[in-house]
């Protein structure tokens, strides 16, 4: 699990974001994380500290008076074995305070009172002129100038009534925050372009070639790439799969979709993750109306061309403009050492990760080979979010190198 062993510290501070913060308390401690909840008197009006007692199997701490810590030094106690503090949601006036060093109740004093290395995480949640107002926007600066770190807010619909920004994230996103919080950020500044997912190729209006990749793979590359600090475009055929939280997608069907939607966005990548498996051919004679069945059993004659090699293009490109770095994946279905080492060559790429398609595809989880120019390393069988770590941790490596040559 993602958090196991984390200590979280969950701080609730006054709004109506407060009942997220149950589905949150619940997510953190499914994903493993104990998590010691800290309220403020004004998010007790919201939510009781029953329920989240009962939700993080822990006593709730809300006064700096509390005589239940040996000491009575709550404020210096609870922070000392965590990994994290997290406030969700978090007030405007809990950020003024946090901005101004207050310490006038349990929460604001254990975060002043926060060793200065433990991470300090906020999820904003409030009326969009209050989050837009200058004296805010002003308290926001002045704390990410001091490290802190802001999980959203989103914009959308509120409990008030108005729109705009303001929304406290929801529990999910909040957790994969959190998760890519502890991740190393060794794609920090970068941008990387990913395909993932098949594509669909028309036969006509409702009917189509596809194949068996489900996404998974491409997706859980794009989350590890976003949680190590880069800057995520997934290009993404069709799949049942929600983007991963911050990572920018644009949808396609066809080969030839992918191909000018990545054409229209590599200028300026720093890595290009060709994941997807995109169909070689497409249908040349694809009929605009619904094909209708024959009554003397005849069959349609399709046609076939080739799909432009959407990796090979912008290979070809980064010969003459040295970016992006680009990693190709290969799926066979046997003999994976020799075919993967000359599908690298033959692509013209650095780095190439080999699986066997059909025990892929649909899984959760994979066996992957890298190709490099040294030879192969095999990442043992591991679940495709694990795998997606350890290859972005590869490929940030061997950017290291090939920047000093560019
Ligand atoms: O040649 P093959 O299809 O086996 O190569 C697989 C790699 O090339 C994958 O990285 C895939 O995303 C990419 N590819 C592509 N455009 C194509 C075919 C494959 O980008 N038309």
């Amino acid at each position: 699990m993602d958090l196991t062993g984390k200590k979280i510290v969950l701080g609730l501070t006054g709004g109506v974001a407060c009942y997220k913060a149950a589905e949150l308390c619940r997510a953190l401690s499914k994903a493993g994380a104990s998590v010691q909840v800290v309220m403020t008197d004004a998010a007790s009006h919201f939510i009781t500290a029953v329920t989240m007692q009962a939700l993080s199997g822990q006593p709730v701490f809300s006064s700096q008076w509390d005589p239940r810590v040996d000491n009575n030094m709550a404020h210096i106690d609870i922070t000392r074995q965590a990994d994290a503090i997290l406030i969700a949601p978090c007030s405007a006036d809990f950020l003024r305070k946090l901005a101004h060093g207050a310490c006038d109740d349990l929460l604001s004093t254990l975060c002043l009172a926060k060793p200065r290395m433990l991470p300090l995480l906020v999820a904003p949640a409030m009326n969009v002129e209050m989050w837009q107002n200058p004296a805010t926007q002003r308290n926001v600066a002045q704390l990410r100038e001091d490290g802190v770190v802001f999980f959203g807010p989103a914009a959308g619909a509120q409990a008030c009534g108005e729109v705009g920004l303001g929304r406290m994230l929801e529990a999910q996103q909040l957790l994969e925050e959190l998760i890519a919080a502890f991740q190393p950020k060794v794609l920090a500044g970068k941008r990387i372009l990913i395909t993932a997912g098949p594509t669909f190729e028309a036969i006509d209006p409702v009917r189509g070639i596809t194949n068996l990749s489900s996404g998974k793979m491409g997706y859980a590359v794009a989350r590890a790439a976003r949680e190590a600090g880069a800057e995520v475009l997934l290009i993404s055929g069709p799949t049942a799969l929600a983007a991963p939280h911050g990572v920018q997608r644009i949808n396609v069907q066809s080969a030839q979709q992918m191909h000018d939607a990545v054409m229209a966005a590599v200028d300026g990548q720093h890595v290009f993750i060709a994941v997807a498996a995109v169909a070689d051919w497409r249908v040349a004679n694809a009929s605009e109306q619904k094909m209708k069945k024959k009554d003397d059993g005849s069959v349609p004659d399709l046609k076939f061309e080739q799909n432009p090699d959407i990796l090979a293009t912008v290979a070809a490109r980064t010969s003459l403009a040295g970016y992006p770095y680009c990693v190709g994946f290969a799926a066979e279905s046997e003999n994976l050492l020799a075919f993967g080492a000359a599908k690298r060559e033959k692509k013209g790429i650095p780095l190439l990760v080999g699986n066997i398609g059909h025990h892929t595809f649909g899984q959760d989880d994979n066996t992957i080979i890298l190709f490099d120019e040294n030879g192969h390393t095999i990442l043992p069988r591991a679940d495709k979010l694990s795998l997606a770590r350890q290859l972005v941790c590869e490929i940030s490596k061997r950017l290291d190198k090939y920047s000093l040559f560019q």
